[in-house]
């Protein structure tokens, strides 16, 4: 198979994550008689710095003309200090989102074995835990109209929804849920927003289209502690645009590390994959942040190209790595591997370099 890749590096610890991922990428090429075509592209901060712009067009034009992108993070302290920048990194998040029409993110939280040990969590509590979020990416509050007075002390963030832009990513979750335990629960916040009430009327209709999936519906503050308390009643999770954000992060506790996590925006045409974390500055340069929640999001690429046995063997290189405490800092302080290390490993494991890795 031949495939287009735009890479987009981004600020903080995405060139160095980024990195690890294609490297594990030309592993499975070279294993499995792919080729894989990268063509890098300026984001955020970093294209901020050069062009002027987080998003220049040049950007978004090789996405467009890719099968699909691999994004790090975007971010960098200086605009966090200054709310009135009228420029800022995560504006090419939301310019890629729309001008790819990614109106869904998917992210799978998963828990491994091999991390049990490390968390704050009883094993028998994670054990099992299996569930996708799926987060609208387009709409709610995150695209409507923003508005601050003249004086400053006024400001308003509008948030709207259609019945067309929820239908089509309760398709998606609903579809998926098929194949899983059947199971969909619509996180709202129906008790007092319009919106929300909207999502859940349009979530009953489409629900009856699929008799063989349980539609739930529950408020997302009470989600907030359920899926903590109980994480183990989840399946699909479907919901808004900042609900699935806020949401997809907690869930990321019940996993080990937000450093894990990987998602897969999908739409109209190219999808895009990243992990969930951000830039992570503290940790820029020093080859210690996690890769694994890149290179998963590379195996959801695989995934996504129709390689399932290929996207498999990079999850089967990740278990083997956490199941020999083959981990970065943020799982074990007091005894840690490099990023690069990580990457090295988990490639070797793809290339079947490892005794008893497969093939
Ligand atoms: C994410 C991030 C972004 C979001 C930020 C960086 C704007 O938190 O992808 O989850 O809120 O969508
Ligand atoms: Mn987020």
């Amino acid at each position: 198979m031949e495939k287009k890749i735009a890479v987009l590096n981004g600020d903080g610890i995405g060139p160095e994550v980024t990195a690890q991922s294609i490297k594990v990428l030309n592993a499975v090429a070279q294993q499995y008689g792919h080729i894989f075509h990268y063509k890098e592209a300026l984001v955020g901060a970093d294209a901020i710095d050069k062009t002027g712009t987080a998003l220049p067009s040049e950007t978004i034009d090789i996405c467009l003309d890719s099968d699909a992108v691999l994004f790090g993070a975007v971010g960098h302290p200086k605009y966090d200090s200054d709310p009135s920048a009228k420029v800022r990194p995560e504006q090419a998040l939301f310019g890629l989102r729309q001008a790819l029409g990614l109106f869904a993110n998917i992210r799978p939280v998963i828990t491994y074995s091999g991390l049990q040990h490390l968390s704050p969590f009883k094993a028998s509590h994670l054990e099992g835990v299996d569930i996708v979020i799926f987060r609208e990416l387009t709409g709610g509050i995150y695209f409507g109209e923003k508005h601050t007075s003249d004086d400053g002390n006024k400001a308003s963030d509008e948030c709207v929804y259609t019945r067309p832009e929820i239908e089509r990513i309760a398709h998606l979750a609903f579809k998926l849920a098929q194949g899983r335990k059947k199971k969909v629960t619509l996180l709202d916040k129906s008790n007092v927003l319009e919106t929300s009430r909207l999502w859940r009327k349009v979530v009953q209709d489409i629900a009856a289209q699929y008799p063989d999936v349980t539609a739930e519906y529950m408020y997302v503050d009470n989600a907030a502690v359920q899926v903590i308390l109980n994480p183990k009643q989840f399946d699909v999770i479907l919901t808004e645009n900042m609900f699935g954000d806020i949401i997809s992060d907690e869930a990321s506790v019940l996993n080990g590390s937000m450093g894990m996590l990987p998602s897969a925006s999908v739409g109209n045409g190219t999808a895009l994959f990243e992990p969930i974390h951000g830039t992570f500055p503290k940790a820029a340069g020093k080859d210690i942040a996690n890769p694994i929640g890149s290179i998963l999001s590379a195996a959801l690429m695989l995934e996504y190209f129709g390689l399932k046995e290929e996207a498999q063997a990079i999850r089967d290189a990740i278990d083997w790595t956490l199941q020999h405490n083959f981990v970065t800092k943020d799982i074990d302080p007091m005894n840690f591997y490099f990023t690069s290390t990580i990457g090295d490993l988990v490639s070797e494991y793809v290339l079947g370099k490892i005794p008893g890795a497969v093939k």
